[in-house]
């Protein structure tokens, strides 16, 4: 199979009609979390990419997300990167028959080798949470897009955020503590725009995210992925009273 295009077809949840074409192993193979095809989709029908537009897929894995937007909407991509080789993604992006739309990058999210104003769009996808809680690190955001651009992530969350009276009785036991990174829709919209630098549009709550997040974990439980089967458990004991996935999309203004 050659970049993704349908040759076994995904159990993929409605709602999801372009991730649909796009095959299983491909998938499985380049998947480091929940479906990230399933969540670029969840991302761009609230903010939508328009052909040309340069956008940098923050965090981007396996660039899986990157050759979606490049085949999807024709956008101009950066797929940048710090744990995945930047040749690894090369290779991906050449077999997916993009190499002329998408660039990989290496580079950690504090130091990135991008000039002031050069992105329509910046998304960031089951990723941001491992830097973005940083208050200051919007500034890198907004110092990337271009005035009126905009700037939308996914990540796992929590429906309330994490008090003192602590961790939720039935995740304990699977409970890491990196969790502490999730947050709620309301907490990002009040952590971007308590420092001015975006307008934030929309704050939500991925309409049955939780119950894909499970089905994928399903999928690589039955594959026998490292860390699936647990983390499945996971979602089926919470049902969705805690976890899912927080949307959230801002604008820098055009006069900022
Ligand atoms: C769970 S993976 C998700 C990857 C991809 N977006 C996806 O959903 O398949 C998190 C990604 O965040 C990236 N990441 C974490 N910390 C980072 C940092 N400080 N700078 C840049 N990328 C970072 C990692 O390289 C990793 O690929």
């Amino acid at each position: 199979m050659v970049g993704g295009r349908a040759r076994v077809r995904v159990r993929t949840p409605p709602g999801f009609p372009r991730s649909a074409g796009y095959d299983l192993d491909w998938q499985l193979e380049g998947t480091m979390g929940p479906n990230v095809l399933w969540l670029a989709e969840a991302l761009t029908q609230v903010l939508p990419i328009h052909p040309e537009e340069r956008v940098l897929d923050l965090g981007c894995g396996k660039a899986l997300s990157s050759i979606f937007l490049a085949r999807e909407f024709w956008a101009q991509v950066t797929a940048t990167d710090l744990w995945t080789p930047e040749e690894d993604n090369q290779r991906r992006i050449e077999e997916a028959g993009v190499a002329d739309r998408v660039t990989p990058v290496r580079a950690e999210a504090h130091a990135l080798p991008f000039g002031e104003a050069e992105f329509d769009v910046v998304i960031s996808l089951d990723a941001y949470h491992y830097f973005g809680t940083d208050d200051l690190y919007i500034g890198t955001i907004h110092r990337v897009l271009k005035p009126g651009g905009r700037f939308g992530i996914v990540v796992p969350g929590l429906k309330t955020d994490v008090t003192s009276e602590g961790i939720p009785a039935h995740l304990q036991p699977y409970w890491h503590w990196d969790f502490v990174s999730f947050h709620s829709p309301e907490w990002w919209l009040r952590h971007w725009e308590k420092t001015g630098l975006l307008q934030v549009e929309l704050a939500d709550w991925v309409p049955d995210g939780w119950r894909h997040w499970l089905a994928w974990m399903e999928i690589c439980a039955d594959r026998g992925q490292t860390g699936a089967a647990a983390e499945r458990d996971m979602l089926v004991k919470d049902a969705g009273r805690t976890l899912g996935f927080a949307r959230v999309v801002g604008r820098r203004p055009a006069n900022s």
